[in-house]
């Protein structure tokens, strides 16, 4: 199976070529669609029996009437969304029975070291990891999946992530809140499937290793462009852009306004008015819609960026895009009922921005190596040393610690990326974003992030790690292009 390709292969874009047991048959997907919406179950993890959340191989429909092989934790393809309250003690028994190594990363949460899930958490087939952690962070939209070193992409790519919603009983938001009704979880996902219905992933080309994987085919929890009900009146979207490399600019079709309540990692002082909203690999918002004066189907659509939309001035600069326009999904108002709230609060209890002055500056550059690619992958295929992606002219190392942080202090991240524009993100922390090309930015519209886009005029952003990590079980800071996370675009720090 693929997700069995093993970290050369994955590294090698000419190797998987001639190793690919697939032929590339084209968009067999690409013009289906229309199902009902999956909503994945709930599950929740905080109370006082440990959950089971199981990765293993499964048989999926993203059409009606094809059955795709896929991974996925406690399901057949993604997992069910993990539910969590301030306050309280997480505690989740992953069990893995697939093929391979997995892990459990809990994107986005403040965790220590030792239970985020990330590639030193590898752990093999038939066992179990036992997660245990408080849930001090405030209300949000996180995530968790695979973090293998080597094999996110495929893994990832093939189903093993999930939603993990942590709520605040303390701090009520005064926003639709019916889960599956008028809260409605979207992961978007780009995909390509071969004739068969098999998932394609194929990153033998050149752009594909330089850009990251994209699919020709957009699924929403699963579903090929999928139909959603939802009652007349708000409902509140969590968006979450699961891709392993495509970027979003999301509108819909009719232009119309709506509110982003939340970010990354939790919400926004104040809701925003938007008619769109731009989301990265990894990236997450909510966003509220008023449907109450619909009476026929709306369109959540994006631009087609593809990645070359977003590349600034480098080798890449001609851009990849099509320009045309990518069908995510269609909501059908009044198809539900539900009880909302039928006005957005004035103000939402956001965390607040405290962190301070900071005591130190560090500078961290995306490098791509691009003018040696062709050297380095030869290299590679000979089995020298050579590097493709990397941070600060290092490939990732899991031997190697790159930064030693003290715990609680505050740190001013220079992060500048030449050659083309990535998604920046660190473990263990939400960050501010504090300048992006030199501008200042407003914390009150960018809210708490995990994921930072970086393009060649580089941003800077305030970094406060409250959680331990050791060199044993460190925190990661990465590129989310999962292609680049697994060809060595990451680097890993120490909390102490
Ligand atoms: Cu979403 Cu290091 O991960
Ligand atoms: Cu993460
Ligand atoms: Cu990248």
């Amino acid at each position: 199976p693929l997700h069995n390709l093993d970290r050369r292969q994955v590294l090698l874009g000419g190797a998987a070529l001639l190793a690919a047991p697939f032929v590339l048959t084209g968009r067999a997907f690409a013009a289906e669609g229309g199902a009902a919406l999956p909503i994945p179950p709930i599950l929740e993890a905080d109370g006082a029996q440990p959950v089971t959340l199981t990765a293993r191989k499964g048989s999926h429909a993203f059409v009606p009437g094809t059955q795709t092989p896929t991974l996925g934790y406690e399901a057949d393809y993604l997992g069910p969304t993990l539910r969590v309250r301030r306050g309280r003690t997480a505690q989740i028994d992953v069990v893995n029975r697939t093929d391979d190594v997995v892990t459990a990363h809990w994107h986005g949460a403040h965790v220590p070291g030792n239970m985020d899930g990330g590639p030193q958490t590898a752990f093999a087939p038939g066992q179990t990891w036992s997660a245990r952690f408080d849930v001090h962070h405030p209300a949000a939209t996180l995530w968790y999946h695979s973090h293998v070193h080597g094999k996110t992409g495929p893994q990832v790519y093939h189903g093993l992530a999930g939603l993990l919603l942590v709520d605040d009983p303390a701090a009520p938001d005064g926003l639709p809140s019916d889960y599956g009704v008028n809260d409605i979880p979207l992961v978007v996902q780009d995909r390509s499937f071969d004739s068969s219905g098999r998932l394609v992933y194929d990153i033998s080309g050149m752009m594909s290793l330089m850009g990251g994987f994209l699919g020709d085919t957009i699924c929403v929890n699963g579903a090929v462009r999928p139909v959603a009900d939802v009652p007349r009146g708000l409902v509140r979207l969590r968006l979450l852009n699961g891709s392993n490399a495509r970027f979003y600019d999301f509108t819909f079709a009719d232009g119309r306004q709506f509110h982003q309540v939340a970010s990354d990692g939790g919400l926004l002082p104040a809701p925003v008015a938007r008619n769109r909203i731009a989301l990265a690999p990894a990236e997450r918002a909510e966003i509220v819609v008023d449907f109450s004066a619909d009476s026929a189907p709306v369109r959540l659509i994006s631009s087609d960026l593809a990645q070359g939309g977003m590349m600034g001035g480098g080798m890449m600069g001609g851009g990849a895009g099509s320009g045309g326009t990518l069908d995510i999904l269609t909501f059908s108002p009044g198809s539900a009922q539900g009880n909302a709230p039928s006005a957005l609060p004035a103000a939402l209890p956001a965390p607040p921005f405290d962190l301070g002055a900071p005591v130190r500056t560090r500078e961290f550059r995306l490098d791509m190596h691009a003018g040696s690619m062709i050297g380095s992958m030869a290299r590679r295929l000979f089995g020298a040393t050579g590097s493709i992606m990397g941070i600060n002219g290092n490939a990732y190392d899991m031997g190697r610690i790159d930064a030693a942080l003290t715990l609680g202090e505050t740190e001013l991240w220079r992060v500048s990326a030449p050659m083309m524009v990535h998604p920046f993100h660190v473990h263990g922390c939400s960050f501010q974003v504090v300048s992006r090309g030199g501008q200042p930015v407003d914390p009150a519209t960018e809210g708490h992030k995990d994921v930072v886009v970086v393009d060649a005029s580089g941003v800077e952003i305030l970094v406060q790690v409250n959680k331990k990590a050791d060199a044993a079980d460190p925190f990661m800071l990465h590129c989310h292009i999962l292609e680049h996370e697994d060809a060595g675009m990451m680097a890993q720090f120490t909390v102490t």
